[in-house]
């Protein structure tokens, strides 16, 4: 699937995606500081749908949504390069993923941000209500006795 975003293309074409500056985005984020580049193509491709944005053949944005393309999704490693940012790409990254044909009639998406919640809340991601019923597994961290 390729949609025009003027001046962007975004496409869910994996082997189009320019691993090298992915990896070097990735790897300066707060989520995968240092990420190998093993594990940034191993994620790739264990990912449903990989999605990237070019700009004159350049790769200037990247996210991908882990699934099992029926009832479940989670959205990863939203990233668009410093250069492009505040256009709207990310916005339109996410409405791609969402609207995508492998993708269509989940159940639920989920995802996890520190501060980009409005990015989400635009396209109708909202706060869990219920995060009671949510648990998480850290392998190898010890856990901390509550503050
Ligand atoms: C977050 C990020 C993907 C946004 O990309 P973008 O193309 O600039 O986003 P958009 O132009 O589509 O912005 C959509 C909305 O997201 C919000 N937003 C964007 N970047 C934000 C940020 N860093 N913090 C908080 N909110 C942000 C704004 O509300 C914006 O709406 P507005 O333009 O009406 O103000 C980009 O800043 C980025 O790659 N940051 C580093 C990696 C990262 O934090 N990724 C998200 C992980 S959850």
């Amino acid at each position: 699937v390729l949609h025009i975003h003027p001046p962007f293309e975004i496409d869910d074409d994996r082997y189009r995606i320019d691993f090298g500056a992915v990896r070097s985005w990735l790897g300066s984020t707060y989520w995968s500081p240092g990420v190998s580049m093993e594990d940034v193509a191993r994620a790739a491709s264990g990912s449903a749908v990989v999605v990237g944005a070019y700009l004159g053949g350049r790769q200037c944005g990247y996210l991908r949504v882990v699934s099992d393309r029926a009832t479940f999704a989670w959205l990863a490693d939203v990233f668009v390069a410093p250069e492009h940012r505040g256009r709207g790409l990310a916005t339109a990254m996410v409405e791609f993923a969402l609207e995508h044909p492998d993708l269509r009639g989940l159940r639920r998406w989920m995802l996890a941000t520190k501060d980009a919640h409005a990015l989400y809340a635009s396209v109708g991601f909202q706060p869990v209500t219920d995060p009671q019923n949510l648990m998480i597994l850290r392998p190898g961290r010890r856990v901390e006795p509550a503050e």
